[in-house]
């Protein structure tokens, strides 16, 4: 089936940090192995790809300085959640994540925004908090605390819905679940507990199912911009199904930060401005 004509994309506006320091020598989730060997360069070279397609696709990159003995760094979307212009600064659950949190701080001060809450409760950012046209979903049970939900929804004055994750290799609702468009998502039904299904069933009834080889291979760390939707190229079976409803698939190469558990969702937060 070909692209639906009637989808339209948008153009977006993403924060990146290169993997300059990237490395995989502790390990935080089940998909860390600091025996196995990393290659920082190809790490460098995957992500230097990605960025680029974004800016072919038309949008918008901006980037934050990378820091020395920060390997996790960039995977961006944990550092903050920003919605109407409004930044909701991650407190990360790992010590060695610690430090990223005062960096986005510093960021989002000097690029100006008027709202830049740091977070009271463990939050990790856009890796547990995904934005579905006026709604906001959030992960728990592995990394955001509960607690931080509503106090997501106090600051971002948005309703947010409560997800619980189950299987500790999809640690973060990034990994298990993505966004699609204003009203659409995919999702790994094995990722969730059972009361948080019949919630997905409820709001989401329509929603593409993923398969558990998808899953594995982290396709639904998706980002979308309404038609076009960028995800690891392994994801075939998912490729195909959003071809099915009219999306455009586009698969990338970034195998090397699989090995931190992330990929091409964990590198992108997205900068929602007022009205977006
Ligand atoms: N190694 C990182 C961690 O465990 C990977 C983060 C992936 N980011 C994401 N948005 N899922 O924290």
């Amino acid at each position: 089936m070909s692209s639906d004509p009637t989808r339209t994309a948008r153009s977006r506006h993403y924060l990146m940090c290169r993997p300059t320091h990237f490395a995989v020598d502790y390990s935080i989730n089940p998909w860390m192995d600091p025996t196995k060997p990393v290659d920082a360069g190809l790490a460098i070279a995957q992500w230097e790809q990605l960025r680029a397609l974004f800016l072919e696709l038309g949008h918008t990159v901006e980037l934050i300085e990378p820091i020395p003995g920060l390997p996790d760094m960039v995977f961006a979307a944990n550092g903050a959640t920003v919605v109407d212009g409004k930044a909701l600064v991650a407190r990360f659950r790992h010590p060695e994540r610690a430090d990223e949190a005062p960096a986005y701080v510093d960021w989002f001060r000097a690029e100006g925004y008027p709202v830049v809450h740091r977070a009271e409760f463990t939050n990790e950012g856009e890796g547990d908090y995904l934005v579905v046209g006026e709604r906001i979903l959030a992960g728990t049970g592995f990394r955001t605390d509960r607690r931080a939900h509503a106090e997501a929804e106090r600051v971002l004055g948005r309703p947010v819905v409560t997800l619980e994750l189950v299987d500790p290799r999809y640690y973060h609702l990034d990994t298990a679940l993505s966004v699609l468009s204003e009203t659409e998502i995919a999702y790994y039904p094995g990722a969730f507990s059972a009361e948080s299904l019949t919630t997905l069933q409820e709001l989401y009834p329509d929603a593409v199912p993923a398969t558990a080889e998808d899953a594995a291979v982290f396709g639904l760390n998706a980002i979308s911009d309404g038609r076009r939707v960028v995800l690891p190229e392994a994801a075939v079976q998912l490729a195909e199904a959003l071809r099915q409803r009219g999306f455009e698939p586009i698969g990338v190469d970034i195998t090397e930060l699989l090995k931190a558990g992330g990929s091409v969702k964990c590198c992108t937060l997205e900068l929602r401005g007022a009205g977006e």
